[in-house]
């Protein structure tokens, strides 16, 4: 029988190399704070409950962290707790502050806030290898360990404790395997040691690390699970590390998606990330989709088969539909309310969709065109320079260059209606409300301010006057 699994997070550190007024968990990778990864991967454990141990900028961690997964749609189904550390009195004592919050039945892992890339794969594993009743420590060797603990084994390869940088010999600066920080270990031993711990080492710290050598003494096995992949343990502590870590996790989401068939022109030219909202970051595609390089998806994106998406597009909360095509520089942002894009329509390049934006198929919209809260039914196009706001836009209605909807009185908003088969020519005004009868023709120049018949012509702008036969005033001679 395995035991129920409690998280400990340690997260109270300050971070001062990121020199920032945040504090270091919440900064972020793919747009979500490197805490909430680290408990998006706990969650996947399916853990009995997760305990957060915060010090510095902790009113600012917990409150941002009780937000984001209180909120609707959060999936962290787990009992989230939070527990100070004050001061800092190193990685046993912070873990120390947990202890009132665990349970004695349980299989204790412990992780750090700033190591945002570990998989459940891996933790799983570890978890294996810990069993019930053995301790589990997550390694990997490094080329050059450099400030790491030091895994120490004995001739027959049995973990015997860790050494930390500051307090190893020579000899034992000299081992490569090296502890990631994340463990895992029965609650009722990890208890039991913790409240042993001294602080009498290099760095006059309570070392998290000193009970290896606490179970090996007790007889409780020690297991070191080894791993490959260095970026899984790799720790946050500088804005460098922050951006080469995040360029690390796009190309394993890139990589995802073009083993799923997508086309990327360049897979290290890709970015996934949350939205500014936190709405998770989540890019599904359909068969032969294509997408080119330097474009960014925040939000939820839907993509249908055999659409393509440009260069340098920016693309968030929208269902593109398939055979779509959205050219280069294009910006889409449906925000909570979101976007559809029809089968076959033709986006950009340079063109803006705004909430509430729903294209029929084969809708054009051209470069400087803003779609808001507006439905555009099958076929309809507007194809430059042209405002469409709280508008209804019926099949086949052709929206003339530079035209606007008028849709803000300064003080509330409104509709405009426009009928199947309208043409609107170029640099129209339509003062909402107003309608456009169906198969109606609207002249180059005119400001519409009351509702037309179907089938009529409306012009609305000065009528033109021609003097024949005149004369430019003639340049005086100087006196
Ligand atoms: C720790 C390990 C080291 C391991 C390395 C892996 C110890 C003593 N050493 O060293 O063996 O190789 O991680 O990255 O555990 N924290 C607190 N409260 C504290 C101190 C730290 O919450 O009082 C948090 C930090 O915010 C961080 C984590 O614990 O998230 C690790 O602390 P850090 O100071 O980075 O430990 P290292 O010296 O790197
Ligand atoms: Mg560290």
């Amino acid at each position: 029988m395995t035991a129920p699994l409690d998280i400990v997070i340690m997260a109270a550190g300050k971070g001062t190399r990121m020199k920032s007024r945040h504090p270091k968990v919440l900064q972020k990778l793919a747009g979500r704070a490197l805490l909430q990864h680290v408990l998006d991967t706990a969650a996947q454990l399916k853990a009995r409950s997760a305990v957060v141990v915060t010090g510095h900028g902790a009113a600012e961690v917990e409150a941002a962290i009780a937000a984001a997964n209180g909120a609707e749609g959060a999936d962290i189904a787990m009992d989230l707790k939070f527990v100070r550390q004050e001061p800092q009195l190193g990685t046993g004592h912070a873990v120390q502050q947990a202890v009132p919050a665990l349970k004695d039945d349980g299989l204790v892992v412990v992780l750090s806030g700033d190591v945002p890339l570990t998989t459940a794969d891996t933790l799983q594993g570890l978890l294996d290898a810990a069993g019930s009743d053995k301790m589990a420590l997550l390694t990997v060797t490094m080329p050059d360990p450099t400030g790491y603990g030091r895994i120490v084994r004995n001739e027959a390869g049995t973990v015997q404790r860790i050494v930390e940088q500051k307090d190893a010999n020579d000899a034992e600066r000299a081992i490569t395997e090296i502890y990631s920080g994340i463990m895992a270990v029965p609650a009722r031993h990890l208890t039991a040691w913790l409240s042993k711990l001294s602080n009498n080492n290099a760095q006059g710290e309570y070392y998290l690390t000193d009970i290896v050598a606490m179970a090996v003494a007790d007889g409780v096995p020690v297991v070191g699970h080894r791993i490959a992949d260095v970026l899984q343990v790799a720790g946050i502590n500088s804005p460098l590390q922050l951006a080469e870590l995040e360029r690390a996790h796009q190309l394993r989401q890139s990589r995802q998606l073009m083993e799923q068939g997508v086309r990327m022109a360049d897979p290290a030219r890709f970015d996934l990330r949350d939205d500014v909202r936190g709405t998770k970051g989540s890019l599904s595609c359909g068969q032969d989709v294509e997408i080119d390089v330097n474009c960014v998806f925040t939000g939820h994106v839907t993509i249908g088969a055999g659409a393509r998406i440009g260069a340098n597009c920016h693309i968030s909360n929208v269902s593109i539909a398939e055979d779509a095509v959205i050219h280069p520089f294009t910006h889409i942002d449906g925000e909570k309310v979101g976007v559809e894009v029809g089968a076959g329509a033709l986006i950009g390049p340079f063109a803006r969709l705004r909430p509430g934006a729903k294209l029929g198929r084969e809708v054009h919209i051209g470069n400087f065109v803003e779609v808001k809260n507006s439905t555009l039914a099958d076929g309809a196009k507007a194809n430059h320079l042209a405002y469409l706001g709280d508008a209804t836009v019926g099949e086949r209605v052709n929206y003339g260059a530079g035209s606007i909807t008028a849709n803000y009185d300064g003080v509330n908003k409104h509709r405009t209606v426009i009928e199947a088969d309208v043409h609107i020519g170029s640099n129209c005004v339509l003062v909402a409300p107003v309608t456009i009868g169906a198969g109606g023709t609207v002249g180059g120049g005119s400001t519409v301010t009351k509702s037309t018949e179907a089938g009529a012509l409306t012009v609305g702008r000065g009528k033109q006057v021609s003097i024949s036969n005149w004369n430019r005033p003639e340049k005086q001679p100087k006196v």
